[in-house]
């Protein structure tokens, strides 16, 4: 069984690890900021509710954030664990959590803001599969296209400065203070973020399979989130 929360910061590189560690452990990828983007995509009510906090870069009401996850947690899939990415963000989230399930590992992503504003400066998503790219470090092989589906790559709405800057102060203010949380109860698992995806993939395989004897995984494909 492996129920797991990455912790970190915007653009530590959750979600690029995310989906390549969530499939080799054949577990469901939970991302919030997903799930909220696909929501905001179907312009469903909740969806439409989300948007302006999204845009902004502030944190989007607790409740909503349980209302899409919780039918995601008590699905089958998730029977077998799963791989929590951009959840919990704040003290209530946590603790709803808890009261839904227990978790084994929750990796805290360690970096320099400063890598962290040029990459999400320089993030480009496809809106058509979620592929993750970068301009510098993960560049499409066309420019500005998706490699898989052609598809014009998206600048997202809140990795421009402004919302970048929001962003890290809300999580310096409410999320961060989450490790604290999780170190007390004997589940907090550093992980230095900077280096390639590759060297930081390795060093998560370290700490994931520590103490857990069923977590094989086989070579890495590339990366991808879920579609929703
Ligand atoms: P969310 O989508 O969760 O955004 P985030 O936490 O800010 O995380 P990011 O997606 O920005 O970064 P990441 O760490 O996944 O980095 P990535 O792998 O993409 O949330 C968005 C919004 O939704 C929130 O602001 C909030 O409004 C709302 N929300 C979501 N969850 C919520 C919740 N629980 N409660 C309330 N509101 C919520 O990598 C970033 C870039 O770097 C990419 O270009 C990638 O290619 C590149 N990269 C990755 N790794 C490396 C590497 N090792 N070297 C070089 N480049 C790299």
């Amino acid at each position: 069984m492996h129920r797991i929360v990455f912790l970190g910061p915007p653009g530590a590189g959750k979600g690029t690890q995310a989906a390549t560690l969530a499939k080799e452990l054949g577990i469901p990828h939970l991302s919030t900021g997903d799930l909220l983007r696909t929501a905001v995509r179907a312009r469903s009510p909740l969806g439409q509710e989300a948007e302006g906090y999204m845009r902004a870069g502030r944190l989007v009401p607790d409740d909503l954030v349980l209302r899409l996850l919780r039918e995601r947690l008590a699905a089958p899939e998730a029977a077998r664990g799963f791989l929590l990415d951009g959840f919990p963000r704040n003290r209530a989230q946590a603790e709803a959590l808890e009261a839904v399930t227990p978790v084994d590992r929750v990796v805290a992503f360690e970096i320099d803001p400063t890598i962290l504003v040029q990459r999400l400066s320089d993030r480009r998503v496809c809106p058509v599969c979620a592929a993750v790219y970068n301009l510098t470090s993960q560049p499409p092989k066309q420019d500005l296209l998706c490699d898989r589906d052609q598809a014009p790559l998206d600048h997202r709405p809140d990795d421009r400065p402004e919302a970048i800057r929001t962003r890290l102060e809300v999580y310096r203010q409410e999320t961060a203070p989450l490790e604290a949380f999780y170190r007390e109860r004997g589940l907090l698992r550093p992980v230095r973020a900077d280096g390639t995806p590759a060297e930081v993939a390795a060093r998560l395989r370290t700490v994931v399979e520590e103490g857990m004897p069923g977590a094989t995984r086989t070579t890495s494909p590339p990366t991808k989130r879920p579609s929703q």
